[in-house]
C-alpha cells in the first residue's frame, strides 16, 4: 500500500473515532484485537496501563458493560469519562507500587491487563525499543500479581532486540501467545501487539528472566 493510501487509512480511523465519540484512533486497534482474540470478557475486570487519553478504556468499558470495571491508569491526567464503569488513576508505572495501587481500587482478581504504554518517542529505534520494553516488563510484573489464573494480557511492543526474549517469558506464563498488528496500526510504525491468553499463575521476574 502506498504511503498516500496509508495516510488515508489513518484518517479513516481518526474520523471514525471522532464520529463515534472515541478519544483516540487507537480505540480501533483494541477493537480489532478483541474481535480476533476475545481477550476481554463481558462483566470483566480490566486494567488499562498507559490509558490516556482513554480510547482503549472506552472500548474496554463497552465490552465489559455495566457489570464490569475498567481501571484506566496513566502518568498523565485522564479527563473524566461519561461511562460510569471506568476508574481513573494518575500514576507513573515506574514507581514501585503499581500492583498495590491497582489492588487498592479493585475487589478481586483482574481478568485482562491491557498495556498500550509508550513514552515520548525519540526517533532512535533502539532507545525507544529499550524504554518501551522496560515498561512492558513492569506491566508484566504487575500482571503476575493482579491477574487471575486464566486471565489475559495484551501489550504494545516496539520491534527490536528484546522481542524474542520477551516472547520467551510470556510463553512460560500463558498458554497461548500470538503477535498481532491491527490494520488500525500505522504500517510504518514499529509497534506490534503481544496477545497472551490464559495465565498459568507463574510469578516470574521478567527483568531477571530477560537479562
Ligand atoms: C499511545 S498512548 C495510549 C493511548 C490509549 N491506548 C488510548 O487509546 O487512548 C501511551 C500512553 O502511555 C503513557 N505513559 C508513558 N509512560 C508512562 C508511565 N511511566 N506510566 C504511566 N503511563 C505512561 C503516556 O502518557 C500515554 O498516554
Amino acid at each position: 500500500m502506498s504511503s498516500f493510501q496509508d495516510e488515508r487509512k489513518k484518517d479513516q480511523f481518526f474520523l471514525k473515532a471522532k464520529r463515534e465519540g472515541f478519544r483516540s484512533r487507537a480505540s480501533y486497534k483494541l477493537a480489532q484485537i478483541q474481535d480476533h482474540f476475545k481477550i476481554i470478557p463481558h462483566g470483566g475486570l480490566v486494567v488499562d496501563l498507559g490509558a490516556a487519553p482513554g480510547g482503549w478504556s472506552q472500548m474496554a468499558s463497552d465490552v465489559v458493560g455495566n457489570g464490569g470495571v475498567v481501571i484506566a491508569l496513566d502518568i498523565k491526567d485522564i479527563a473524566p469519562f461519561r461511562r460510569k464503569n471506568i476508574i481513573r488513576l494518575k500514576y507513573d508505572m515506574r514507581e514501585e507500587k503499581l500492583a498495590e495501587i491497582i489492588h487498592e481500587h479493585i475487589d478481586g482478581e483482574v481478568d485482562t491487563v491491557l498495556c498500550d504504554v509508550a513514552g515520548d518517542v525519540t526517533g532512535n529505534w533502539t532507545l525507544d525499543h529499550n524504554r518501551q520494553i522496560y515498561l512492558v516488563q513492569l506491566a508484566l510484573t504487575a500482571s503476575f500479581r493482579i491477574l487471575r489464573e486464566g486471565g489475559n494480557f495484551v501489550s504494545k511492543v516496539f520491534q527490536g532486540e528484546y522481542v524474542n526474549k520477551l516472547e520467551e517469558v510470556v510463553k512460560k506464563c500463558f498458554e497461548e501467545v500470538s503477535w498481532y498488528k491491527p490494520t488500525a496500526s500505522r504500517k510504518k510504525s514499529a509497534e506490534v501487539y503481544i496477545v497472551a491468553k490464559r495465565y498459568n499463575g507463574k510469578k516470574l521476574d521478567p527483568i531477571e528472566e530477560m537479562e
